[in-house]
């Protein structure tokens, strides 16, 4: 038979892991799929805004017809007082950072990331046929000064998250502004923030301001995580209008689906879920940063809807915990076998895991 001839650096690709899916479990181990929960995949343990429910009908009218973007871009403009010119939109923000390595990589090209940093990055990276240069973490962070000593005539993006995943680690609005301010301008530098509405709003950053100063900025945002609305797959960036001019040349035509362009932006205007999203994940972080306490498990510093957790056997114990019904993300493909990450469930959920972890905890 002919071999597939694949790119040859797709040969040694391996493709993004998502969190174990809950079926796959409940048929591993024989258990009952309503008895499993899933703390892997750092979604909203809310759900979505009942306003989406509400108007279920009418997200489902737009499937019959290609999806318009137009009016979601406009709300968006507006509520981050820039001009629609400097927003895209994607299917999930993952679809942005996609558009952002085929665009400004490709071979004999650069791309600087951070250990630890979101493992997409390295992924997109190494797709277009670029170098990963991945700078040490500090403190399972940024090390920005180091970063940018990394830069070189080849280097063509810098991709940070912030909060980061799966670390939880968050860098200043400060610290972010002085890295930009040193990086040359024909370096694109995406920040992506798909975890900024769980910030408090005291120590988030007006980044969306810094789109005019810093015209090699990408910031990409998401409704997967504070809005809820993961499976639905919306996503967005935000640029320098030249910036967007070509990200557009490459994006696929109507790349976000219509009951997803409907839903976001319902979810958009309930401003009070998204608010309520983020106290229930600040009481939830405490509450599972008050069990690890109990238990003298260490964690992260956590600014997202997760906790990284340390064990002496992290291994040991995802296992046990698969075995009680409970999914975490195990970071041994991070190079953190020691730790789990824990999304932030429910009040109940967290009870759940809390209780389970007891069992297992010094296995
Ligand atoms: C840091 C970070 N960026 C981007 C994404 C992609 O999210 P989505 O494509 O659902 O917007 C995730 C998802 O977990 C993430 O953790």
């Amino acid at each position: 038979m002919n071999q597939l001839q694949p790119q040859p650096h797709i040969k040694d690709l391996q493709p993004y892991r998502p969190g174990m899916p809950i079926e796959h479990l409940a048929e591993k181990y024989n258990l009952n799929p309503k008895d499993i929960i899933k703390l892997a995949s750092n979604e909203n343990p809310r759900g979505m805004s009942p306003k989406i429910a509400q108007n279920a009908s009418s997200l489902l009218n737009e499937a019959a017809r290609y999806p318009d973007g137009q009016a979601l871009l406009r709300s968006l403009a507006d509520r981050y007082n820039i001009n629609a010119e400097n927003v895209i939109l994607g299917n999930g923000s993952n679809d942005i950072l996609d558009l952002v390595a085929r665009v400004f990589l490709g071979r004999n090209t650069k791309a600087i990331s951070s250990q630890f940093g979101f493992s997409v990055y390295q992924l997109l990276t190494h797709l277009t046929g670029a170098e990963n240069v991945i700078v040490d973490a500090l403190n399972h962070g940024y090390d920005l000064e180091t970063m940018a000593a990394a830069i070189t005539t080849e280097t063509c993006v810098i991709w940070i998250a912030n909060p980061n995943n799966p670390t939880g680690t968050f860098i200043s609005a400060n610290d972010i502004r002085l890295f930009l301010s040193v990086v040359p301008k024909n370096i694109i530098v995406v920040l992506d923030e798909a975890y900024y509405e769980y910030l408090d709003p005291k120590i988030q950053s007006n980044s969306t301001e810094w789109i005019n100063e810093f015209p090699n900025l990408v910031i990409t945002r998401t409704f997967s995580k504070a809005y809820g609305l993961a499976g639905l797959r919306v996503g967005y960036g935000m640029a320098n209008k030249e910036i967007i001019k070509l990200l557009n040349r490459v994006r696929q035509p109507f790349n976000v689906n219509g009951p997803g362009i409907k839903a976001a932006s319902i979810a958009l205007e309930d401003t009070a879920f998204v608010s309520e999203s983020y106290q229930c994940n600040q009481a939830g972080l405490l509450q599972l940063m008050h069990g690890c306490d109990q238990l003298d498990l260490l964690y992260l510093p956590a600014f997202g809807n997760f906790l990284t957790v340390e064990f002496a056997n992290a291994a040991l114990v995802n296992e046990a915990l698969l075995r009680c019904g409970i999914i975490v993300r195990p970071l041994l493909e991070y190079g953190l076998p020691s730790y789990l990450r824990v999304s932030v469930g429910s009040p109940e959920e967290n009870d759940r895991l809390l209780d389970a972890l007891k069992g297992v905890v010094r296995l």
